[in-house]
């Protein structure tokens, strides 16, 4: 799943026009993850209803099964059945296990595998994935027992692990990370009593929800949810999972929709957790025309529709503490930021340093060639509004959420922008570039 080093077909993207219609964004990529790794380790099957078709997604299920899992084909529009192993089931795998580009593939794998005793596995994944930092999680398992060992003193991937049993623990985690809470989380689902997790700040809250309908023991307290514990010996049994469209993918729609003169859209089916609806806060405080619709409860996610359309914008602030809550939606806000008036300002967000790429380095310089006055801090960036973008060579540098980003600034800049490895969207968007096409029509 490695994205080339060299796209000798960069994507041309003409300026001007606007954008209507209605879009259906893809299923959420956190809870299409949750959804095939917890059904993977329940009793019974688990039908999953809306999961992302994208090369994260296939990515843990490919991992799934190289352990003996049997996951129906991922198609458009399919339902996907997993037949679960157990809490216990996983058979050692042949051989490496291949994460592409996927973290949350990576990093909830550690989490599940670190307890299967006398199994050794070893995981990779693409130059991106194999830059990331592990250790986060690594270390809280070393406290439950785990034995991981990898480059960089056990930080870097390859990771090999060696299967054992594990103790209940209580650990602090320096980040908000949900990567890292639901590794934790699940190692403590077969560990020898109770492991609690105390973060920081709240981190998304999938896992959580998703395990205990699956029937784990899991208690959230702690001011602001930010203590979880899960007592093992709850048997997981298969459910039924419909999982909404993801919010993170519907944030390039609502920034394009609130930036592009004239456009009106509607984005549907979205994912609106709290734990996840920072990018909506923020386009309120910028006074983006958003109006959400349809407000309702789905297998436990609540969701609803959003509706965006063109209008004046101001500058906004982000700090830490909303991070965790849109984390991946920095990219997109620092375009609207270009076109809000006044200048924003985004702090606390060192995290995006080390995410498919550093974002904040990577936004600051792809966006700074189509004329941004953006600056970056060791943890945030500056961003001068009432900017006249101009096409420009650009490149999402591999990455999914920066390729997207690029095309929704391509999408109010003056001239014609050349993008290359436009591809990465496929990471979590597939269909990102068909719809792009068909709403600017
Ligand atoms: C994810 C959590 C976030 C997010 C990532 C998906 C998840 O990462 O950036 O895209 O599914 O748990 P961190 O937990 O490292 O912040």
């Amino acid at each position: 799943m490695a994205h080339p080093a060299a796209d000798p077909s960069p994507l041309t993207l003409t300026g001007g026009g606007s954008l209507r219609g209605t879009v259906t964004v893809p299923g959420d990529k956190s809870i299409s993850h949750r959804a095939l790794l917890f059904g993977a380790i329940a009793e019974g099957a688990t039908r999953i209803e809306g999961l992302l078709p994208a090369e994260d997604p296939l990515s843990t299920a490919a991992c799934l099964r190289a352990m003996g899992v049997a996951v129906s084909p991922i198609e458009a529009g399919q339902p996907v059945t997993v037949q679960g192993v157990g809490l216990d089931g996983f058979r050692e795998p042949e051989d490496v296990l291949d994460c592409g580009n996927s973290g949350t593939t990576m990093r909830l794998m550690l989490g599940l595998l670190a307890g299967r005793a006398s199994r050794h596995f070893v995981l990779n994944g693409d130059a991106s994935l194999r830059r990331r930092p592990m250790r986060r999680v690594g270390g809280p398992l070393a406290e439950m027992g785990a034995t991981i060992a990898g480059r960089d003193g056990g930080n870097l991937a390859p990771l090999a692990i060696q299967g054992r049993g594990l103790q209940g623990a209580t650990v602090r985690t320096p980040v908000a990370s949900a990567q890292v809470k639901s590794a934790i989380l699940l190692a403590g689902l077969t560990a020898d009593g109770p492991t609690t997790v105390i973060e920081p700040v709240q981190s998304r809250d999938h896992s959580e929800r998703m395990l205990r309908a699956f029937g784990a023991d899991l208690v959230v307290g702690g001011a602001g949810n930010t203590q979880v514990t899960v007592t093992p010996g709850a048997a997981l049994r298969g459910q039924h999972v419909i999982v909404p469209g993801d919010i993170s993918s519907a944030a390039f729609w609502l920034v394009a929709g609130a930036i592009t003169p004239g456009a009106e859209l509607t984005v549907q089916n979205v994912g609106l957790n709290p734990s996840r609806t920072g990018i909506l806060e923020v386009l309120e405080q910028m006074g983006a025309r958003i109006t959400v619709l349809n407000a309702r409860d789905v297998a436990g996610e609540p969701v609803g529709d959003l509706q965006v359309s063109h209008g004046p914008l101001q500058a906004f602030t982000i700090g830490e503490e909303l991070i965790p809550r849109l984390v991946d939606e920095i990219p997109v806000l620092a375009v609207a930021a270009c076109c809000a008036e006044g200048v924003s300002r985004v702090t606390g967000a060192a995290e995006l340093r080390v995410k498919e790429t550093d974002r904040l380095a990577v936004m600051a310089r792809q966006l700074g060639a189509m004329g941004a006055r953006i600056e970056e801090h060791a943890d945030g960036l500056t961003i001068q509004g009432e900017t006249t973008l101009h096409g420009a060579e650009v490149d999402s540098e591999t990455d999914h959420r920066v390729a997207m980003s690029l095309a929704v600034a391509a999408q109010i800049a003056s001239g014609t922008t050349r993008l290359h490895r436009p591809e990465a969207a496929a990471v979590s968007y597939p269909t990102f570039w068909d719809d792009l096409e068909r709403l600017r029509a």
